[in-house]
């Protein structure tokens, strides 16, 4: 992170926060201040329109009939995925796989690359600061092969301590699950360095970029990643839709994991043939509206430009760092040198969810928990952490607001 400097007055943030029509509301009598992006980001106006014009002018079923209305809501949902596959610079739009969201995508990928090429033995390797989205399914996939999930440790700044991680990558590493951005500490891994060392060994590697495609570009050729996640609705998309990036020869070699209409070539009770990708791990029909509409979400979000967005975000993040941290009894966890869009504390003797409620009274959204990262809080041996999270459209006198509201919260309890 940089030393806190002035916002870029080429980043236009009155316009932006017009852009976004919830940001105007008041919330228990007070202006909204949104800091839980982390959890779900707010949505422009345009994505709000994409939705409603869709099922107000355009709405039909995809992939199955002839008529003009169904050929192109057909078209415009390939174009989102045109859209996904420019916004993570994906090779082909068939490697790109619309999913419900990351948590479904990891699934995917343990569910079926796992079941094909994980045995008894094999080792899954992930690190402690993991959601539970990327810890869970490799449990799962673990009870039933008789594989064994690894993890490399975090240190007390929330730094992978890189050399314990890379001493755990072993020929018997199958698959190494990394999240881009903790969102529970806010560290950005360094996965580069990470993908490369995963494939001397011969591992796949799975990114979870949930948090990481709201405030980084994210090149995909360029980490030379297996596999992608991310979720429409952290940047500033629908929720209920996400994507799977995947290099085609693997996913070409995976069988499907759900069966249903639009996955098959043919279908007779002796025998079924799969589509090929992406439709063979598309059954059922899909989110069409909620794709249709992540495609605008990420123009909007390239309109505005993902270097832009990082250096106010990174602005906030410092000014908010100094800010809260000066205040007394606050602990911060997570203090990595090289972190993103999240402010994660704790205070002297107040549950974070007490301070969560205060919070709300003033109008200030944070999230108060662990994250669906129990294994971070364990780390730090506390129950929960008071959370913000920055997005595109937040303020310095948002963060102010939150300093006055945590001074109060203790004020309260005193
Ligand atoms: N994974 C989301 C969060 O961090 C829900 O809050």
């Amino acid at each position: 992170m940089a030393t806190a400097t002035k916002t870029k007055s080429t980043y236009d943030i009155a316009r932006i926060r017009r852009d976004f029509p919830i940001l105007s509301r008041t919330v228990n009598n007070r202006p909204l201040v949104y800091l839980d992006n982390g959890a779900s980001a707010q949505k422009p106006q345009v994505v709000i329109d994409a939705l409603s014009k869709f099922y107000s002018h355009d709405y039909a079923n995809i992939h199955r009939a002839v008529h003009e209305l169904s050929q192109q809501a057909t078209e415009a949902y390939e174009e989102a995925r045109r859209k996904v596959q420019a916004f993570l610079n994906a090779p082909e739009a068939r490697e790109i796989i619309f999913t419900r969201g990351t948590t479904e995508a990891i699934n995917l990928i343990a569910f079926s690359w796992g079941r094909a090429n994980v045995k008894a033995g094999d080792e899954i390797l992930i690190t402690a600061m993991e959601h539970h989205s990327n810890i869970v399914p490799w449990q799962m996939l673990c009870e039933a092969t008789g594989a064994k999930l690894r993890v490399g440790p975090i240190d007390d700044a929330g730094e992978l301590i890189y050399d314990d991680w890379a001493k755990l990558l072993t020929k018997k590493t199958k698959l190494v699950g990394i999240v881009h951005v903790s969102n529970a500490l806010g560290t950005i891994n360094p996965v580069k360095k990470m993908i490369d060392a995963a494939h001397k060994v011969g591992a796949k590697v799975l990114i979870d970029g949930a948090q990481a495609v709201p405030h980084l570009r994210v090149d995909v050729q360029a980490l030379d990643c297996d596999f992608y996640a991310f979720s429409g609705h952290k940047v500033y998309g629908p929720s209920g839709v996400g994507a799977l990036y995947g290099k085609a020869a693997l996913l070409e070699a995976m069988p499907p994991w759900q069966g249903g209409g639009d996955m098959i070539k043919s279908v007779c009770f002796d025998k079924t043939e799969y589509a090929e990708i992406p439709a063979k791990f598309e059954a059922g029909t899909p989110s069409i509206a909620d794709g249709i509409a992540l495609g605008v979400a990420l123009d909007y979000v390239t309109g505005v430009g993902l270097d832009n967005i990082a250096a106010h975000e990174n602005d906030l993040l410092q000014y908010a760092t100094e800010k809260v941290s000066a205040i007394k009894g606050v602990r911060l966890i997570g203090t990595a040198r090289e972190k993103a869009g999240v402010l994660s504390f704790i205070l002297d003797g107040i549950h974070a969810t007490d301070a969560g409620v205060i919070l709300d009274q003033s109008g200030i959204a944070i999230r108060s928990g662990h994250h669906c990262a129990q294994p971070v809080m364990d780390r730090y041996k506390v129950p929960a952490t008071i959370r913000a999270s920055f997005g595109m459209y937040n303020t310095r006198e948002e963060v102010d607001a939150l300093v006055k509201g945590v001074l109060k919260v203790q004020e309260l309890f005193a």
